[in-house]
């Protein structure tokens, strides 16, 4: 039997503010197969992005622990689980993930030198018209229009061919038309073995994915409803 390609085991996360404690991830466990599209929603605070950065080994839970296609990315040191994001996650934020001094086609090749990837894959060119930007290489960020960023962004996310790609509420600044165009190319990203996992409050998400989980306060409640 092939590795989920995400597994979290028992995950807590705690923050502490002032004198305060907060416990903003509580024991959250969850598989994720490869093709699955699961989106999460719950309310501001409930940990939703806590829980995506521990998941993309952007963060380090306290206690608990992930795999990524079989392979544990957390109790690593920094530089061998940020070799592990840079092969096999992709990352997808709303405020972007573009670096705005790079072209579109430079922040591509970024991305795949950063993952160690040479060969065919290096196609920029093909990467691009699959999101539909054909022709938009040589755009600095800022040059494009919100749609066009939304596309560059998402070509960027999957620059290094991730296992796993993890987006936080991606479309949370995009007129319905782009909202649509992006989870487009997320189901059919899925439908090519990606894992997709989207934190989102949209209901064109929830709707258009596999499974969706509930957060609250550092708890999952798997209702399995939409
Ligand atoms: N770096 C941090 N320092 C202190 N508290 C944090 C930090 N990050 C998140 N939190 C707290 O953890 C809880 C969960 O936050 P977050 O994961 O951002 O929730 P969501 O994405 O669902 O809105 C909140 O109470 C938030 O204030
Ligand atoms: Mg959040």
């Amino acid at each position: 039997m092939t590795a989920p390609a995400i597994r979290a085991e028992r995950l807590f996360r705690f923050f502490h503010s002032g004198d305060d404690e907060v416990l903003a991830l509580r024991g959250v466990s969850l598989h994720l197969a490869a093709g699955e599209w699961l989106a999460l929603t719950g309310p501001s605070g409930s940990g939703k992005s806590t829980l995506l950065a521990c998941l993309a080994g952007l963060d380090e839970p306290d206690g608990g622990n992930v795999w990524i296609a079989g392979r544990r990315i957390t109790r690593r040191p920094e530089p061998a689980r940020a070799r592990m994001r840079a092969r096999h996650i992709g990352v997808l934020y709303q405020a972007g993930n573009l670096l705005e001094h790079l072209t579109v086609a430079q922040n591509i090749r970024f991305v795949r030198r950063l993952a160690r990837l040479h060969g065919d894959g290096d196609d920029v060119a093909a990467r691009l018209d699959a999101v539909g930007l054909g022709g938009r290489g040589g755009a600095l960020p800022g040059e494009l229009s919100g749609g066009q960023a939304a596309r560059a962004a998402l070509a960027v996310a999957l620059a290094n061919d991730p296992a796993v790609l993890v987006a936080d509420e991606p479309t949370g600044e995009l007129d319905e038309l782009t909202e649509r165009a992006v989870l487009g190319l997320l189901a059919a990203r899925a439908a090519a073995g990606t894992a997709v996992l989207v934190a989102s409050h949209s209901r064109a998400v929830t709707r258009a994915a596999d499974r969706v989980l509930h957060l609250r306060d550092g708890h999952l409640l798997d209702t399995g409803e939409r």
